[in-house]
């Protein structure tokens, strides 16, 4: 009998979560969006309030032993999308309460999946980009592939490189299938907070008429968030045997490009917008081959990923709801 889905969407009231629930609405899939945080803001960035309205909340802390259990069993849980964390910075600040949230949190997630396994039949897990360091990359080619070891430098990518070490120890002790992805700089509405979120946060101040310092260079690899929510989505359905990892693949460009194409796109911002400091510490080349065995996926070329989230962006500045606060731009 083919399975009645019903998602969970945990960290959904995060960028990456507020796309996927928007993805899953927007095909009609019943989705429980969990977070810490009660106020989804960010979903209301880019969702209409009918869509809204099919949303079910549940608000917890994912690192309580009992909080996922509850929440699959109370909604018949079958698909997980498995987001919530803390980012580089907050870490930074607090390496216990990252690992308490990022490493056990995580723990939890599978814990109750495995023991749920007639039930739940795919789980994804926001995996990144930052379980490498740049020196990992191969010194011949300059990529990173997906079986590479990593040497993270941050709190963060060790605390992701151990949720992938105990996804490869549940499907070889438990038999709990799992897709881990690695996103690299997501791009778009509601990218207002981590290391990475500056390219999304110049577009905001180039609409408000404030300079800008982005304060990476060199290149990157974009993610635009709509592609990324339909791909967590579609990883979730791939019914893929073992522990799964895949490099996110995206649209790689220069810093300088994007703010070109910021630029082209809000011709009146020309100048507002500067590259300061050094590349990220990570590999700016991807090998996201490994990844194709999720199906064909949406790449948004970075050029039009701007123009789309230029495109959102102004509608919310028409009708008053450009609040650059809520952008992560500091108060004027
Ligand atoms: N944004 C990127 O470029 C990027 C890159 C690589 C990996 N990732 C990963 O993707 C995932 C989503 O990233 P994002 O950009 O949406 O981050 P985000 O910071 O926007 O969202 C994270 C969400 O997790 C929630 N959360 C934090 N602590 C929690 C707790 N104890 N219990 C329940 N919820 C809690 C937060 O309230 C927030 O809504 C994360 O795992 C992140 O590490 C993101």
């Amino acid at each position: 009998m083919p399975v009645t889905e019903r998602f969970l969407v945990t960290g959904a009231l995060g960028c990456i979560g507020a796309w996927t629930v928007r993805e899953l609405v927007r095909e009609g899939t019943p989705v429980v969006a969990f977070d810490l945080a009660a106020d989804p803001r960010r979903l209301r960035l880019i969702m209409s309030p009918d869509e809204l309205d099919a949303v079910t909340f549940a608000t917890g802390d994912i690192a309580e032993a009992s909080t996922i259990p509850d929440l699959l069993d109370e909604h018949g849980i079958t698909h997980i999308v498995h987001l919530a964390a803390l980012q580089i910075p907050f870490c930074r600040a607090d390496p216990p309460l990252g690992a308490r949230v990022n490493v056990v949190g995580t723990v939890n997630v599978f814990e109750a999946a495995r023991r749920r396994l007639d039930q739940v039949h795919g789980l994804v897990y926001a995996s990144s980009i930052a379980v490498f360091d740049a020196a990992d990359a191969d010194a011949r080619t300059g990529y990173v592939a997906d079986g590479d070891a990593g040497h993270p430098t941050t709190h963060y990518g060790v605390y992701k490189q151990a949720n992938e070490g105990n996804a490869r120890v549940y499907w070889q002790e438990g038999g709990l299938a799992s897709v881990g992805l690695r996103p690299m700089t997501v791009f778009g509405v509601g990218r207002d907070q981590g290391l990475t979120s500056a390219p999304t946060r110049a577009i905001v101040a180039a609409l408000v008429g404030r300079p800008f310092e982005i304060g990476f260079s060199g290149r990157t690899l974009f993610q635009y968030t709509a592609d990324v929510g339909r791909t967590f989505v579609m990883a979730a359905r791939s019914g893929l045997d073992g522990a799964r990892i895949f490099n996110l693949g995206g649209s790689n460009a220069a810093i300088a490009e994007v703010v070109a194409a910021i630029e082209a796109a809000v011709p009146e911002a020309a100048g507002l917008i500067r590259i300061t400091g050094d590349p990220l510490p990570f590999p700016d080349r991807i090998d996201a081959s490994g990844a194709d065995a999720l199906g064909p996926l949406p790449v948004t070329p970075i050029g039009s990923a701007v123009a789309q989230t230029v495109d959102l962006l102004r509608e919310l500045q028409a009708n008053g709801r450009l609040d650059p606060l809520e952008h992560g731009l500091p108060a004027a």
